[in-house]
C-alpha cells in the first residue's frame, strides 16, 4: 500500500512536469489562482462575481477578458458593488492567459 502510494506521488510529480513543458493548461491555472475567489467550476463565492453564465465573458473579446486579468479591476474600475474586493492583476505568461480565457469562455457558455 505505502509502496503503491509513493508510485502514485511520483506518477503525479511527473505529470505536472510534463505539464509544464506542454500548452498552459488553462482549466489547471484557473483552479490554483483563481477558483479561491470565483469557486472551483466558476459558480462565483462571496468574494467574486460567477463566470457560470456570465454574459459580459460570453459576449466579450477574447483581448477584453486577457486585459481585466492582466490588469485586475480595482477601485473606480470596479463593476460590482456588491463585492468588497476588486478584481486583483494576475501575474501570467501570454500563453497562460490566453488558456486561462478559453476557460472562462467555457464556463460561461
Ligand atoms: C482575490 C480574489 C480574486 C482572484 C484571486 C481572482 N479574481 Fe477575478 N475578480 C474578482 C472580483 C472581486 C471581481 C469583480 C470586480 C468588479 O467589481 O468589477 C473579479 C472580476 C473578474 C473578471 C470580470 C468578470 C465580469 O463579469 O466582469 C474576470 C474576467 C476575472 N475576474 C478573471 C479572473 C481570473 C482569470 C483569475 C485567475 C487568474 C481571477 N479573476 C482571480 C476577484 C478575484
Amino acid at each position: 500500500m505505502r509502496k503503491l502510494l509513493g508510485i502514485g506521488i511520483l506518477a503525479l510529480g511527473v505529470a505536472a512536469f510534463a505539464g509544464t513543458a506542454m500548452a498552459a493548461d488553462g482549466m489547471a491555472i484557473y483552479k490554483a489562482k483563481c477558483a479561491p475567489c470565483h469557486g472551483a467550476d466558476g459558480q462565483g463565492t462571496a468574494m467574486a462575481p460567477a463566470f457560470k453564465g456570465n454574459a459580459w465573458v460570453k459576449g466579450a473579446a477574447d483581448a477584453e477578458i486577457a486585459d481585466t486579468i492582466v490588469k485586475g479591476r480595482e477601485g473606480a474600475a470596479k463593476k460590482y458593488k456588491q463585492y468588497a474586493i476588486g478584481m486583483p492583476k494576475q501575474k501570467l505568461a501570454d500563453d497562460e492567459v490566453k488558456a486561462v480565457v478559453a476557460a472562462l469562455k467555457g464556463m460561461a457558455k
